[in-house]
């Protein structure tokens, strides 16, 4: 796969995406299976929409045991002329549906059963809800995946953990890659289907939860990467109200991040139809029936080099304008606490270093100013004013005109998660924050460095000349079960769940402190939450790490 993820990863959202496919690997090989009861359970949807089967699992610490309804279906098959649709409520159903495992995953070329027809492939709109008490009213959180816009299940996110605390927690499944993405903003293809179909899933927990003992009324929205992109589109969004969520959590991106919004989706649409082997793709009719027509496969195969995000101005007006005019009207006071990981963006240093090595024979040949121009035209400032403020800000003349990589691997750390991941937390913190300064915006750095990282995702990491440091989605290590935990990863893994689960059951992440004015005060997370007072200087975490020789492998050459 080397060649091909090198290929894709020319584009940010394809770098992004394969990154996120190599941790959901790791997170799926080291699942915590909890032993559960052989006994099934019940529940009636409201409506006559049917009843659901659900059986047992456990919690990590504790052993509690919860009841877990997997794949439960919220939307019909997004097939044939769905496909592409926004999608429409599931039929009601007569009899017993069971949801005693994880439902279809929405397609991806790597996880394709060879047996199963397009329309079952497709059928993939469902959820997962977990909950330990069926008549009680408990805060409701609800988990949108990331997966770079290409990737990502509800499979990839063990419950055990935040079921420690009695919160009811719903995982939906949305649309990836093409069959979710690809619009030419008409009618025909509207656009963030993906968003619609989380949406569709946000009014089945309004009318559903109450039967699985969870408070509609007490909503938080959480997601991560991608999914940071989605839930603070849906923030913004017109097609969304107080009555959906009531507080939210953005992890690692927004919808400011320069991946976060396809610039050209029309275009990329007659690419694709071209790519397709279909003629006149200039046509809206003879497009929308190529692309229609394909089968998954196909169209997987064609859009492998293709990276998909959200969009502006679709049809189903989930982002009739671009999210900073959006944000201009934006009413809604909902608590937001949103964040980044220490080296959020060492991934993308990693992915660079790996297409470089794949061009250029010697990097070392390279000066580190034009290593890092490199790293900046990725980002597509057209302008070059961060370009050279950046300059200014992480590096000295000297430097810039040197060869030492070694020397200016902090910056580098630096340039690439400010880019990627802390310039966009803070523009939608901070942006918030300016408009309703009554309501809460909490800002947290994750800087817990623990025995697990996300690396390299599943691919071997040990030929970079650097550690990964506090990686992209490691602060997930610590809500989800995916990895077995020792010793103070434990303990931290409990104080994440403390923090998120209080977020959502008061509004309050305990020991936190909201920003008091743009500029701070902000939360680092370790074993100990401290805060400091200055947001910005989270931008050059790295550079003014006294210890931050730890990033270097000095036994390779860099
Ligand atoms: C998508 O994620 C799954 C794990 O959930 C992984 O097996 C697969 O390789 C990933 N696909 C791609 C194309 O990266
Ligand atoms: C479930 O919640 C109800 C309502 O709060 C409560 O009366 C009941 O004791 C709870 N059941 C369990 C098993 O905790
Ligand atoms: C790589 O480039 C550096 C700097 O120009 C040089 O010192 C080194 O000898 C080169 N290494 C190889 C293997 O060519």
């Amino acid at each position: 796969m080397g060649r091909r993820v090198v290929y894709v990863m020319l584009t940010f959202c394809g770098l992004l995406a394969a990154g996120l496919a190599g941790w959901l690997i790791i997170s799926m090989n080291a699942t915590v299976e909890a032993a559960t009861p052989m006994s099934t359970v019940t529940v009636q949807l409201s409506g006559d929409q049917g009843t659901v089967r659900g059986n047992y699992g456990q919690t990590a610490w504790s052993g509690q045991s919860f009841m877990q309804f997997r794949g439960i279906p919220y939307a019909e098959a997004p097939v044939k002329s769905l496909r592409f649709q926004a999608p429409v409520d599931r039929l009601p159903w007569n009899g017993i549906h069971d949801a005693l495992d994880f439902g279809q995953r929405c397609p991806v070329i790597t996880n394709l059963n060879a047996q199963m027809s397009d329309d079952q492939l497709e059928d993939c709109l469902n959820l997962c809800v977990y909950t330990k008490n069926l008549t009680a009213r408990q805060p409701v959180m609800f988990y949108v995946y990331g997966g770079g816009y290409y990737n990502g299940s509800s499979e990839d996110h063990p419950p055990n953990y935040l079921l420690e605390r009695n919160v009811v927690l719903v995982v939906p499944h949305y649309r990836v890659g093409a069959l979710g993405w690809l619009t030419t903003l008409s009618k025909d293809l509207p656009g963030n289907a993906p968003i619609a179909d989380i949406l569709l899933a946000l009014n089945w927990v309004q009318r559903h939860i109450q039967q699985f003992g969870g408070d509609p009324t007490q909503v938080t929205i959480f997601g991560q990467s991608a999914g940071a992109g989605v839930t603070s589109a849906l923030l913004l969004s017109p097609r969304t109200s107080e009555n959906h969520f009531q507080r939210a959590i953005v992890q690692s991106g927004s919808i400011f991040a320069p991946w976060a919004i396809t610039k050209d989706p029309a275009e990329q649409a007659r690419r694709i139809c071209s790519q397709l082997g279909c003629q006149q793709c200039e046509q809206e009719t003879e497009l929308l029936s190529c692309v229609q027509g394909a089968t998954v496969l196909q169209l997987l195969r064609a859009t492998q080099e293709e990276s998909f995000s959200p969009v502006v101005g679709d049809v189903l007006g989930i982002l009739p304008e671009h999210p900073q005019e959006l944000l201009n009207n934006y009413q809604r006071g909902v608590p937001i606490m949103t964040g980044f990981t220490q080296h959020d963006g060492s991934f993308v240093l990693a992915t660079y270093y790996d297409i470089l090595l794949s061009k250029v024979s010697n990097v070392s040949a390279l000066s580190v100013r034009q290593f890092t121009q490199g790293l900046m035209d990725m980002a597509k400032d057209t302008t070059g004013l961060s370009d050279h403020l950046l300059y200014r800000l992480l590096y000295t003349p000297q430097l810039l005109n040197s060869h030492a990589h070694s020397d200016a691997l902090p910056a580098y750390f630096d340039l690439t998660t400010t880019i990627y991941m802390k310039s966009p937390v803070i523009s939608l913190a901070t942006k918030l924050h300016t408009r309703q300064p009554t309501t809460p915006v909490y800002v947290y750095s994750f800087e817990y460095e623990g025995q697990n990282t996300r690396f390299g995702y599943e691919l071997d990491n040990s030929h970079y000349p650097f550690n990964g440091g506090v990686h992209h989605s490691n602060d997930n290590i610590y809500l989800f079960a995916t990895h077995p935990l020792q010793g103070e990863d434990t303990l931290m893994a409990h104080h994440m769940v403390d923090l998120w689960t209080s977020f959502a059951i008061t509004g309050v992440p305990s020991g936190l402190s909201p920003l008091s004015t743009a500029s701070g005060p902000y939360n680092s997370l370790g074993l100990q939450v401290t805060k400091s007072e200055n947001l910005l200087e989270t931008l050059t975490a790295t550079i003014d790490d006294p210890d931050n020789e730890r990033l270097q492998r000095h036994n390779l050459d860099f």
